[in-house]
């Protein structure tokens, strides 16, 4: 009989084998090296500092997991790996239980799409669904290419965060990050891109920012290192703008070079489905699809309570 169970219960042996998969499928379908990221993973496990859950089986293999963090009054819900339908459901409803889901303005579920019916148990549970693509194109022959503008400073934060808020809709509530559009959180978002560790290691020198009028910036690229010989283009941006003049791709073009000159062996990125015109600008430099991961967001009972009290 199988049973879900909180993950900090799980021996540390059991536990030590399912991130070891988890490691493997990140190097094997993404090309990216998180060895560093478990153990840290594993000390919030055991300090309870992190909520989670695993599906463990009569025989006392753990055979599904999920975990999540609370963030700005936010439940983050950072993976969900199951063996069956049954098991999907039983992870998110362990999640939707906890007691943080009470006091969360929003609930997000970012992770792959293997678990079984992972959308449609999302979906389900009253979750906006914003499927992505995760692609990569291999960087050899990459022909050299002009850098616009220059490389990334650490003084551009503040101008990035607001070329960022500029480049996407002011307000998307199913969007995983900056859902208001908020100043604040496109500050966190970039700051944590560059000092985090979550999108790989920031490369400020194979990222690039094109100084715009009055200490703007015209566009961006944030580029990291995820290990394994892979480069990451963790954000792309042009100023409305200054759209469809060939920026984007030029940009894409000199970081691609760059990266190639580094002696990474690929660059990855991860796209929204619906953004098509990102879509294509990849699809013309060669980049294919590798893997998929559901983007999900919904209002947390704070959430609910707080937009019932407004509008009342
Ligand atoms: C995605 C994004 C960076 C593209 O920037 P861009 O500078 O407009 O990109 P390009 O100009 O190189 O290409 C965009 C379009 O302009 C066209 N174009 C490029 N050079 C051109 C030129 N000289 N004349 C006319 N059209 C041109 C391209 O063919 C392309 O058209 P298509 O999308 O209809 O096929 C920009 O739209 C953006 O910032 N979006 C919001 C943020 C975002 O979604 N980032 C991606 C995250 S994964």
């Amino acid at each position: 009989m199988r049973r879900c169970l909180p993950w900090a219960d799980a021996p540390s042996a059991a536990m030590s084998a399912v991130f070891a998969a988890e490691a493997a499928r990140w190097r094997d379908r993404l090309a990216w090296e998180t060895a560093p990221l478990w153990p840290v993973l594993e000390h919030a496990r055991l300090t309870r500092t992190l909520p989670g859950f695993v599906l463990r089986e009569a025989s006392g293999a753990v055979t599904g997991w999920t975990y999540a963090a609370v963030r700005d009054g936010e439940l983050l819900c950072g993976a969900l790996s199951a063996p069956d339908i049954a098991g999907t459901a039983q992870l998110l409803d362990g999640v939707l239980a906890l007691p943080e889901a009470g006091t969360s303005t929003r609930i997000v579920c970012f992770a792959f799409t293997d678990a079984p019916d992972l959308a449609a148990a999302l979906a389900a549970r009253g979750f906006l669904l914003d499927p992505h693509e995760y692609l990569t194109r291999p960087l050899a022959g990459a022909p050299a290419a002009r850098r616009p503008g220059r490389a990334w400073d650490v003084r551009d934060l503040d101008a990035t965060a607001e070329l960022f808020r500029a480049s996407y809709p002011a307000g998307d509530p199913g969007r995983p990050f900056a859902p208001y559009s908020r100043p604040a959180e496109w500050q966190r978002y970039v700051a944590d891109l560059v000092l985090g560790q979550g999108c790989g290691r920031f490369r400020p020198s194979l990222s690039i920012a094109v100084p715009g009028p009055g200490g703007t910036l015209d566009a961006a690229a944030i580029v990291t290192d995820l290990g394994a010989g892979t480069a990451h283009l963790a954000q792309l941006a042009v100023r409305p703008g200054l759209r469809g003049a060939g920026l984007g791709a030029a940009m894409l073009a000199s970081l691609s070079a760059s990266c190639l000159a580094a002696g990474f062996t690929r660059l990855s990125l991860l796209v929204g489905a619906s953004n098509t015109t990102a879509r294509r600008l990849y699809a013309r430099a060669g980049f294919t699809p590798c893997a998929w991961f559901v983007s999900a967001t919904r209002a947390g009972r704070a959430g609910e309570t707080r937009r019932e009290s407004t509008a009342a």
